[in-house]
């Protein structure tokens, strides 16, 4: 008996994962993990939700809410879409989890005692605005590989490259768009560069990895390996076990990759058997196989190694297969038409096994795969239940009604024998697949004895030859079961959910799961009563697919207010026509600490002089964009009426230039994220004139302020935020509380845009 260990990528609990997780990741460990056990080997699978690191910190500040609600909100949700699809881990872990960090601590405690981790002070983006670092994904930019224009500090999503942040061209604040500097903070540093030689040593008798895998490794290893930073200007994350860093937390994926360990530490600690972890990683004989998507290649093949290297007497990973991209680029799966690929929505409408059969036979092993529903409806229609299914349905329900039973042999023709061989050709055929990682191959293997099956059973025609000679017919239909026997165990790594079911139907009382492998080969027992048979697939309806998965979330996204806005007062220092657009201005805005270019269409109501030293409200988290060629950072606010009439919006006292505006009585959301255009229109604001105390004048109504108004303003026209299910309006006010006015009149209710 052989011991695998079979480590699993760690998706991120940011959301919830979809197909292209189950595709790339999850689903080749679990038809592994099944075979392996099936053979009789024993095997350890784990994984569990990465919890820490940007990648939470950002979405949890987008929804408003603290990272620990984000991280254990989807480490709910996607451990049970992982157990719905059958994903048989034995343990999916967290890593915010206390023993987690045990472990994470002690291996940077004796990393730093071995002199492989050590201080360093380093130039890191800061952006003075938000007061912050900006470490990984809080800094955008140039990729400066593939000139890719959006990618984050900790990688390019367009050439899957591994970044440092220092490293982007052009880079940009994630909340603010200002333009971060580079200030010096001290950090941590793994000595990767010390691992060198002995990576390579282990790399060279590596020739049955994947070529991806292989490629990935070789091009890190010729440029040379580099020292790398291991902690973060962060407070999400695992401590430092040290005094004095209080407000840094250790880099999210030197961490994650500890995950493997600690989960299989905690697994052990869970059974009662707290050793029972150093059977599979102090046994040399274990092999450890790491399944993952191709981006996540060097952390496994190199760094994770590194760790172990320098933590000493711990099996390193043996093989790395991974898979490359599931791509739903095509209009099938696109989110404005309201699709989504969550494995919870999905699961709502489809079986687990008939995606996990179609991402088997459409698996992304050596290239990128497409996901389209279309695809996905015509191989479940055609091949599961056609092909498969057919097969299956045809020989139990035919030897059921005129049997009840698995028929005797009575003597077997040749074609009955070849029929025997080519289960054994093809059962043989499918574990040499498996055991090298091709799934997709031994998928096809498997459908190819289906499909020989449905040959078979037609040529032997039961349906004739049970007039003619029942005893030959009970032969060719045991050799039938025979088939479908293979198929059941053969097939239960890919579809266990139907598998169990058919292994009931071919008269067994335990679980298929409990049989082993060899068994595929093996007879079936004559005079065993068959249960009655169920079709086990489902046809699909291609019309009525589409409109049934619907996503969860719209919802979540629109609650967009005024706080959201990042709010400047700035003042136009310089102003210029667009040199290739006729109603275009170009201007540089001073707001103090930082100067802006904006482009804005107001030529055709505003002369430059009337423009140049105004002071203007500026939108600054206005995603950047390009007019005619020439790129706005952030936009100027204009109140326009149904006349057609025009004004700028200009704080009513004077105010300082920089200073921040928003809703009165309203927290301001720091820090905001980036907005787009179409965000920034649903948000209400409108032109409101003082009427009397407390009061202003819409156009439609007469409406109460928000915090008061004085009536000895009255006759002034100010900005005013409408806010979804509130009678009182508020009123836009800058830090000091100055209202903020119009620069010439228009009428009441004008949108301001
Ligand atoms: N969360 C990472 C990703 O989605 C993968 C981490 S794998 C780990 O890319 F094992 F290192 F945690
Ligand atoms: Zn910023």
């Amino acid at each position: 008996m052989a011991k695998v260990f079979i480590g699993v990528a760690w998706p991120y609990a940011n959301g919830p994962i979809h197909l292209g997780h189950v595709a790339g990741s999850l689903l080749p460990p679990d038809i592994f993990a099944r075979y392996h056990r099936m053979q009789g080997n024993e095997v350890l699978m784990v994984s569990g939700s990465d919890q820490h690191g940007t990648p939470i910190t950002v979405t949890a500040e987008k929804k408003g809410v603290a990272p620990k609600q984000i991280a254990e909100k989807f480490h709910k949700i996607n451990s049970k879409a992982i157990s719905d699809l059958g994903i048989s881990f034995d343990l999916y872990f967290e890593t915010s989890h206390e023993n987690h960090k045990k472990v994470v601590q002690d291996f940077f405690t004796r990393l730093l005692e071995r002199e492989f981790i050590y201080k360093k002070v380093m130039l890191s983006p800061y952006c003075s605005n938000c007061d912050k670092f900006l470490p990984d994904r809080y800094v955008e930019g140039e990729c400066p590989h593939c000139d890719y224009s959006n990618a984050r500090g900790d990688q390019c999503d367009d050439c899957g490259r591994t970044l440092d942040p220092e490293e982007l061209i052009a880079p940009v604040c994630k909340f603010c768009s200002s333009q971060p500097e580079m200030k010096e903070t001290e950090h941590f540093f793994f000595k990767l560069s010390a691992f060198q030689k002995d990576l390579e040593n282990y790399v060279a008798d590596k020739d049955y990895w994947r070529h991806n895998t292989k490629n990935f490794t070789k091009n890190w290893l010729e440029s040379g390996l580099r020292d790398r930073a291991i902690t973060r200007d962060i407070t999400w994350g695992v401590e430092i076990p040290l005094e004095g860093y209080d407000d840094k937390r250790i880099y999210v994926w030197f961490e994650a990759v500890m995950g493997y360990f600690s989960t299989s530490k905690e697994w052990a600690r869970r059974r009662g058997e707290e050793d029972k972890w150093k059977d599979f990683w102090q046994d040399e004989a274990c092999k450890h196989y790491y399944f993952l998507g191709k981006d996540n290649i060097p952390f496994h093949t190199i760094i994770w190694p590194a760790i172990l290297m320098g933590y000493g007497d711990l099996n390193l990973p043996y093989d790395v297969p991974a898979n490359e991209y599931l791509k739903w680029g095509g209009e099938q799966f696109s989110k404005s038409r309201g699709i989504s690929i969550a494995v919870p929505d999905v699961l709502k409408k489809y079986d687990p096994d008939q995606v996990r059969y179609y991402l088997s036979i459409n698996m992304p092993e050596l290239r990128d795969a497409d996901f389209t529903l279309e695809d996905f409806i015509r191989r479940n229609n055609d091949e599961l239940v056609s092909t498969l299914g057919n097969f299956v349905h045809r020989a139990l329900s035919f030897t059921h009604k005129n049997y009840g039973e698995v028929p005797k042999v009575k003597e077997l023709s040749q074609q009955d024998k070849e029929a025997l061989e080519k289960i054994e050709t093809q059962v043989t055929e499918i574990s040499e697949y498996i055991e090298r990682c091709e799934f997709k191959k031994a998928m096809k293997s498997l459908m190819e004895l289906a499909h020989f099956g449905n040959r078979y059973f037609d040529a032997r025609a039961p349906w004739a030859l049970l007039k003619e000679n029942r005893e030959e017919c009970g032969t060719a239909l045991h050799v039938c079961l025979r088939i479908v026997k293979a198929l059941c165990i053969g097939m239960y790594p890919f579809l266990p959910f139907s598998t169990e079911k058919l292994w009931v139907m071919l008269g067994y009382e335990d679980d298929v799961s409990s049989r082993t492998w060899e068994e595929a080969k093996t007879d079936i027992p004559s005079g065993q009563s068959l249960a009655r048979p169920q079709p086990l697939f489902k046809k699909l309806d291609i019309i009525e697919a589409p409109e049934k998965i619907e996503p969860e979330k719209a919802k979540e996204e629109e609650a967009m207010g005024v706080d959201a806005l990042d709010l400047k007062i700035g003042l136009i220092e310089e102003i210029e026509d667009h040199p290739d657009a006729e109603k275009l201005y170009v201007m540089k805005v001073d707001f103090g600490n930082e100067k802006r270019q904006l482009v804005a269409g107001l030529k055709t109501y505003y002369s430059k002089e009337e423009m140049q030293d105004r002071k203007i409200v500026v939108v600054m988290n206005l995603k950047p964009a390009k007019l005619r060629g020439i790129e706005s950072r952030g936009m100027l606010l204009a109140a326009e009426d149904k006349s057609g009439t025009v004004s700028l919006l200009t704080p009513l006292s004077d105010e300082d230039i920089g200073v921040k505006v928003t809703g009165r009585g309203l927290e301001t959301m720091v820090p905001r994220k980036q907005i787009s255009f179409s965000e920034f229109q649903k948000i209400k604001l409108r032109v409101g004139t003082i009427i009397e105390e407390d009061k202003t004048d819409m156009g439609d109504k007469k409406s109460g302020v928000e915090g008061g108004v004085s009536s000895a303003l009255s006759g002034t026209q100010i900005a005013i935020y409408l806010a979804e299910g509130k009678e009182e309006v508020i009123p836009l006010v800058t830090e000091s509380g100055g209202f903020i006015s119009l620069h010439k009149p228009v009428a009441n209710g004008a949108e301001i845009k």
